[in-house]
C-alpha cells in the first residue's frame, strides 16, 4: 500500500467516509488517575490544574481522547469510586470551574474527554442514601433493602438475608440499625447499590448524564455497568448463588449480565445519546461473555461502543487474585482470540492490559531485573497489545513502563480492597499467611498502578512540590531516577517512543486500524504472533490486500518464529534455523521493531529472535 492510499484510509475511517467505522475505531484513549497524576496547590494529592498542566505532555504523545477516573464530590472511601453528589467535584481535585476549563483545554488540542460514571452505586453519604435509609420517599425504594434472614436476629452474623459476599471481602449486607433492615453493597458498606428496578432511580441517572454531555464531555467509562441488573425473583426474592472459598457468593459474578441488562442500557442510550455525535461510551464488564460482547456492542443494538472484558487479566491466578500465578501465554492467546474473533462481524473490542486496578504489566508478565529487559519487555508486551484490533487504552505511566510499587511492608498500602481482602484472608479466615498475602499484595494490589506519576527524577518525581508539606499521598517509585518522563523524551529508544510509534501506526495503518485479525501458532509457548489483514478496499481500480505479521517473543530466552508464522511472513521454516530462503528484506516494510532494525532484519532471515524481541511486518 502507498503512503497515499494509507492517508486516504486513515481518513475515511476517521471521518466516516468509505467506512462504516466510527471515528473510535482507529482512536487510543488515554486512563488518568487524578490522585496521581499532578499536584499543584501542595497538598500530594493530584488535581484538575495538575491534569491541565500537563496536557501539552498527551497531545505529543498523540493519544485522542482522556478517561478520567472520578474526581466527583466523595468521602474517598475507594478512592472516589464511591459518589456522595454526582454534580459537583471534591474539593480535592477542585471545582466545576476547573473542570470546564480542562474541558475546553481539551478540546482545544484537539483531544476529547471522558468521564467516570460509577451508577451501579453510590455513596452512602449521597443525599439519596441518607434520605433511604430513613425510609423518606421518594428515595425508599432506591437501594437494595431487605429484612433479616427469616427466624433470624436482624443485625448478627449469619442473619443477613442471602449468601451474596462484597468483592472487598465479607458479606455484600449491611445492617442499618436505623431502618432495621439490611442494604446491599457489592464493593464497601460505604458503596450501597441502587436499586435500577425503580425507574425513578434509572431517570436520575439519566438527567446527571445529560447535564454532564451538556456540559461538554464526549461520553462516559461506565464502572461495573454490567452489575445493574440483579437477578431478582418475581416475588422480590435474591437468591443465593454458589460460594467461593470465603463462603460467599461473589456479587461480582452472582450480579454478571443480569435478566434486564440490555433494556436498561438501550433505555440510557436512548435517553442520553440519541441525536448526539462523537461521543464514546465504554462499560467496564466483569463477567461478560466475548459472545454478550458481541451483543452488547453491535451498533444495530444501541447499546455501548465498547466493554472492558477481564478474562484475560484473571486466567493467571487461582481461585481468586490472591494466589497469582506466572503467566502461560497459551491460555493469553486463546482468551484474547475468543475475545477478537467474537467481534469479526460487528461490534467491537477494547484492549488494556493496564488500569487503576491491575498491577503494572511489565512487572506481570515483563522483566524488570535488568533495565534493558524492562524496557524490551514493556515494549514487547504494548506491541501484542497495541496490534490488536480494537481501541487501545493506555494507563498513566504505561507508556514510560512504570513498574509496580515494591512495596515491602503491609503498612505502605492504602487501597481498600488491599486491606480488606488482608484482614479476610489473613486475620479472619486464614485463607493466606501473612508471608503470602505480602507476596501477594506486591503482584496485584491495585496500589500498584496508583503510586505518582514520574515525570522526573527529582525527589517527589515532579508529581508534587518538593517540601515537607506535600509528601505525596502514596508514596513515589524510587526508580524515578531512570523510568520519568523528561528522560524518556530524551531518549528515541526509550519505551514512551515507543508507544509514540504505535499511536502513529493506529492512526496512519488502516490494517492496523480496520484490518482483520487471525491468531498464528496458538501452542507455541514462548511467540505470540497474529497476522492482520485488509481486504478490497478500491482506490484507483486497484483491490489489494494488505497485511501485517506480528511477532512477539514474550521470554527472555532466544526463540524460533514458529511455522504458521514463518509462512506468513513468507519464509520457508523448513530452511530454519539457519536460513531462510527466498525473502528479501525491505526494511521499509518493517513497520517497528524493539531491537535495531537491521537487527530485526537478520531476524527475518535467521528465524530465530531475540530475548523479547518484538516486530511488525507488512506485506
Ligand atoms: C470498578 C473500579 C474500581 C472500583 C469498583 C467499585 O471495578 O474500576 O476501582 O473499586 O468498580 O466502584
Ligand atoms: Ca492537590
Amino acid at each position: 500500500m502507498t503512503a497515499e492510499q494509507r492517508e486516504f484510509l486513515a481518513g475515511s475511517i476517521r471521518t466516516n467516509g468509505a467506512s462504516e467505522n466510527p471515528w473510535w475505531a482507529n482512536a487510543v484513549v488515554y486512563q488518568i488517575y487524578p490522585r496521581s497524576f499532578q499536584d499543584t496547590n501542595g497538598d500530594g494529592i493530584g488535581d484538575l490544574r495538575g491534569i491541565i498542566s500537563r496536557l501539552d505532555y498527551l497531545a505529543d504523545l498523540g493519544v485522542d481522547v482522556i478517561w478520567l477516573s472520578p474526581v466527583y464530590k466523595s468521602p474517598q472511601n475507594d478512592y472516589g469510586y464511591d459518589i456522595s453528589d454526582y454534580q459537583d467535584i471534591d474539593p480535592m481535585f477542585g471545582t466545576l470551574y476547573d473542570m470546564d476549563d480542562l474541558i475546553q483545554a481539551v478540546h482545544q488540542r484537539g483531544m476529547r474527554i471522558i468521564i467516570d460514571l460509577v451508577v451501579n452505586h453510590t455513596s452512602d453519604e449521597h443525599a439519596w442514601f441518607e434520605a433511604s435509609r430513613k425510609g423518606t420517599m421518594p428515595y425508599a425504594d432506591w437501594y437494595w433493602w431487605r429484612p433479616a434472614k427469616e427466624g433470624h436476629t436482624p443485625g448478627v452474623p449469619g442473619s443477613e438475608p442471602n449468601n451474596w459476599g462484597s468483592d472487598f471481602g465479607g458479606s455484600a449486607w449491611e445492617y442499618s440499625p436505623e431502618r432495621g433492615e439490611y442494604y446491599l453493597h457489592s464493593f464497601s458498606e460505604k458503596q450501597p447499590d441502587l436499586n435500577w428496578e425503580n425507574p425513578a432511580v434509572r431517570q436520575a441517572v439519566y438527567d446527571m448524564m445529560n447535564w454532564w454531555m451538556n456540559r461538554g464531555i464526549d461520553g462516559f467509562r461506565m464502572d461495573v455497568i454490567t452489575l445493574i441488573s440483579k437477578p431478582v425473583e418475581a416475588d422480590g426474592e435474591l437468591p443465593d448463588g454458589v460460594p467461593g472459598e470465603d463462603g460467599y457468593a461473589n456479587a461480582q459474578i452472582v450480579m454478571a449480565d443480569g435478566p434486564r441488562l440490555d433494556e436498561f442500557l438501550k433505555e440510557m442510550r436512548q435517553q442520553v445519546f440519541e441525536g448526539r455525535e462523537g461521543f464514546l461510551t465504554v462499560g467496564e464488564a466483569p463477567g461478560i461473555t466475548p459472545a454478550r460482547n458481541q451483543a452488547i456492542t453491535d451498533p444495530a443494538n444501541n447499546e455501548l461502543d465498547m466493554l472492558f472484558l477481564f478474562h484475560h487479566v484473571e486466567f493467571d491466578a487461582r481461585g481468586s487474585k490472591w494466589n497469582p500465578l506466572p503467566l502461560d501465554i497459551v491460555p493469553l492467546k486463546r482468551i484474547m482470540a475468543s475475545e477478537q474473533e467474537a467481534v469479526k462481524e460487528s461490534g467491537w473490542a477494547s484492549l488494556f492490559f493496564n488500569n487503576h486496578d491491575q498491577p503494572r504489566v511489565v512487572s506481570r508478565w515483563g522483566d524488570t531485573t535488568t533495565e534493558q529487559l524492562r524496557s524490551l519487555s514493556a515494549k514487547a508486551l504494548a506491541l501484542v497489545l497495541h496490534m490488536h484490533r480494537g481501541t487501545p487504552y493506555i494507563y498513566q505511566g504505561e507508556e514510560l513502563g512504570m513498574t509496580n510499587a515494591g512495596f515491602t511492608a503491609f503498612d505502605q498500602y492504602r487501597d481498600i480492597e488491599s486491606l480488606d481482602l488482608y484482614k479476610l484472608r489473613v486475620l479472619a479466615m486464614k485463607l493466606s499467611t501473612h508471608d503470602q498475602m505480602l507476596d501477594a499484595l506486591g503482584r496485584r494490589s491495585r496500589d500498584n498502578a496508583r503510586t505518582p506519576m514520574q515525570w522526573d527524577s527529582s525527589t517527589f518525581g515532579g508529581f508534587t512540590e518538593e517540601d515537607a508539606a506535600s509528601v505525596p499521598w502514596l508514596p513515589v517509585n524510587p526508580n524515578k531516577r531512570i523510568i520519568n518522563a523528561v528522560d524518556e523524551q530524551r531518549d528515541p529508544n526509550s519505551v514512551l517512543a515507543f508507544y509514540k510509534e504505535l499511536i502513529h501506526l493506529r492512526h496512519t495503518n488502516p490494517v492496523v486500524s480496520a484490518g482483520g485479525w487471525t491468531l498464528l501458532d496458538g501452542d507455541d509457548e514462548r511467540v505470540y504472533s497474529f497476522e492482520r489483514s485488509l481486504e478490497g478496499f478500491d482506490l484507483s481500480d486497484t483491490t489489494e490486500l494488505s497485511r501485517v505479521v506480528v511477532v512477539a517473543n514474550l521470554t527472555g530466552h532466544t526463540a524460533h518464529i514458529p511455522p504458521q508464522t514463518a509462512a506468513a511472513l513468507g519464509l520457508d521454516p523448513v530452511a530454519f534455523p539457519v536460513e531462510a530462503s527466498g525473502m528479501s528484506i525491505d526494511e521499509e516494510n518493517l513497520l517497528i521493531s524493539n531491537y535495531p532494525r537491521p537487527q530485526t532484519a537478520s531476524t527475518l532471515l535467521t528465524g530465530r529472535l531475540a530475548p523479547w524481541e518484538a516486530f511488525a511486518y507488512q506485506l
